[in-house]
C-alpha cells in the first residue's frame, strides 16, 4: 500500500513489482482437508469451493490477468462413482450460483478440456458461462474440466494427421507453433507460475504443453485453507525466482 506520508518512499510506476500474468492453480487436498476433520470428503471439495472464490477475488485485486483452476481431470472418473457425481453437482452450483456475480465482477470464463461425454447439462452449462461473459475483460477464468494435458495434445496431434491427411498442411510445417495453435485455448498466454496445494509435489496432466517454463510453488496447506495471504506467499515466491528460458538471465554478472 502507499502511503503518502512524507519521507516515505511510494512504491508505484517503474519500481513497482509486477505480479504473473497467468497463474494456475492444482486445487489438491480436499479429500485430506476432511479426514484430517473427521468430515466427509464431499465437505471437504464444498469448503474447496469457497477457497475457489477467494482465490478468484485475490486474482483479480492482485493484478493477475489469468487464473486457470484444474477442477476436474481426466483421470478423475476413476474415483468412486458418489464423489465424482459430488464434484459435477458441485460445478452445477458454483455455474448457477456464481456466474451472475462473475459477470457483474468483469471475470470472462473460458473452459479447456474434454466436452464430448460429458452431462449434457454440465456441457450446457459451461458454454454458457462462456458465452455470458464474452466480453468482459477485467480477469480471466480458465476453468480445466475433464482436462488432461497428455489427450488435449493427443487431440492436437489428432488435428494435425487430419490436416495433413486432407493435403492441408505440409508434414514439414508441422512445428511448436502448428501444434500450440491447436490446444484447446491457443490464445491463451502460458501461465508463469503453477501452484499445487497440498503438499504434493507432481504435475498430475496438467498443463503439460503449456507450463514448459512456469514456476513451480507447492504449498503444504490444503486446498479449502489456501486466502489471500497464501496467494501472495506464492506471489512473493515467484517474484525470487530467475527466470532464464534457456538463456543466461537477466541478472548483472550472470
Ligand atoms: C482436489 O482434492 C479435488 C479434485 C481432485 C477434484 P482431492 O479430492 O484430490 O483431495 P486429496 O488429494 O484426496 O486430499
Ligand atoms: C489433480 O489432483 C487434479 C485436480 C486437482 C483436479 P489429483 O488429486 O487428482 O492428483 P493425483 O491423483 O494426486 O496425482
Ligand atoms: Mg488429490
Amino acid at each position: 500500500m502507499s502511503t503518502d506520508a512524507p519521507g516515505r518512499a511510494v512504491d508505484q510506476g517503474a519500481g513497482a513489482v509486477q505480479p504473473p500474468a497467468h497463474v494456475a492453480v492444482i486445487m489438491d487436498g480436499n479429500g485430506r482437508w476432511a479426514a484430517q476433520r473427521g468430515l466427509p470428503r464431499a465437505e471437504g471439495h464444498r469448503r474447496g469451493v469457497e477457497a475457489l472464490r477467494r482465490a478468484i477475488r485475490a486474482a483479480g485485486d492482485l493484478g493477475v490477468r489469468y487464473l486457470t483452476v484444474y477442477s476436474f481431470s481426466s483421470e478423475n472418473w476413476s474415483r468412486p462413482q458418489d464423489e465424482v457425481s459430488d464434484l459435477m453437482n458441485l460445478l452445477r452450483l458454483f455455474v448457477r450460483r456464481d456466474l451472475a456475480e462473475l459477470r457483474k465482477a468483469g471475470v470472462r470464463v473460458r473452459v479447456i478440456g474434454e466436452r464430448a461425454g460429458l452431462p449434457a447439462d454440465i456441457a450446457a452449462l459451461l458454454e454458457e458461462a462462456e458465452s455470458t461473459t464474452r466480453a468482459n475483460t477485467a480477469l480471466t477464468l480458465v476453468v480445466a474440466f475433464n482436462y488432461g494435458g497428455r489427450q488435449e495434445i493427443a487431440a492436437a496431434a489428432r488435428a494435425i494427421a487430419r490436416d495433413v491427411a486432407a493435403g492441408r498442411l505440409d508434414p514439414e510445417a508441422v512445428d511448436v507453433e502448428a501444434v500450440a495453435r491447436r490446444l484447446h485455448a491457443p490464445d491463451l498466454p502460458d501461465p508463469d507460475l503453477v501452484i499445487r496445494t497440498s503438499g504434493e509435489q507432481r504435475i498430475s496432466n496438467f498443463l503439460l504443453w503449456q507450463s514448459a517454463y512456469a514456476e513451480y510453488v507447492f504449498l503444504p496447506i490444503h486446498w479449502p485453507d489456501f486466502d489471500r495471504a497464501a496467494f501472495e506467499g506464492a506471489l512473493e515466491s515467484f517474484q525470487a525466482r530467475q527466470r532464464r528460458f534457456g538463456g543466461r538471465g537477466e541478472r548483472a554478472g550472470a
